[in-house]
């Protein structure tokens, strides 16, 4: 079974693979009443190493794009599907979604965000529970049952995707734009005008 003190889960063994594979689990990080969150899938090989989810590549666009919207990391949460690191960077399996899933939507519930903004296919797909044409859909917002109410989910593109395909990098800033919008922040380059955003 599983444990979570607070917001970070600090015992479980639901998922043998990911035992294996991971050195730690990876909790969210940022506020516990952030207006603003971001799923995304599962850890890679840095998050696994440094307890942190998006702290990679992928996590310098993230923090680069919230940047240029006056918004810093710190005032964000930011978590993922699955809180331990899968084998080769493989996707999370269903079953392993699942054992996780209760762990979400504690955190979802306790953060209570304004917006939960979901980074990429797996995690698209995780919350609104049907197939997501991401590239396609990025910037749309889905209402769901998460976390014990109706929530508004924006769906977005991996920040990863965005290193590879430029195209996508205009996706995932008008994705982030929507969601600056939901939160009410100003797209107002160089600094917070969140104050507990
Ligand atoms: N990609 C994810 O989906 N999550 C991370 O934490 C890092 C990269």
């Amino acid at each position: 079974m599983g444990t979570m003190e607070g917001l970070e889960v600090t015992e479980c063994e639901r998922c043998p693979a990911l035992v294996d594979c991971r050195s730690r689990i990876v909790s969210g990080v940022g506020p516990a009443d952030a207006d603003l969150l971001f799923v995304g899938e599962a850890p890679g090989q840095n998050e696994d190493e440094q307890g942190e989810p998006f702290v990679g590549r992928s996590g310098s666009v993230l923090d680069e794009q919230l940047r240029e919207r006056g918004v810093e990391r710190a005032d964000v949460r930011i978590t993922n599907c699955v809180r331990c690191r899968p084998p080769e960077n493989r996707d999370p399996t269903g079953e392993e979604l699942e054992n996780c899933r209760e762990y979400l939507d504690a955190e979802v519930e306790r953060v209570d965000p304004d917006v939960v903004v979901t980074l990429g296919k797996v995690p698209s797909e995780h919350l609104l529970d049907r197939d997501v044409a991401v590239t396609k859909e990025a910037g749309s917002v889905e209402t769901v049952d998460l976390g014990g109410e109706r929530r508004d989910v924006l769906v977005c593109v991996h920040p990863a995707a965005t290193l590879y395909d430029r195209s996508q990098a205009d996706t995932f800033a008008n994705a982030l734009d929507t969601a600056a919008t939901m939160a009410g922040v100003e797209s107002d380059a160089g600094q917070s005008q969140l104050g507990d955003f």
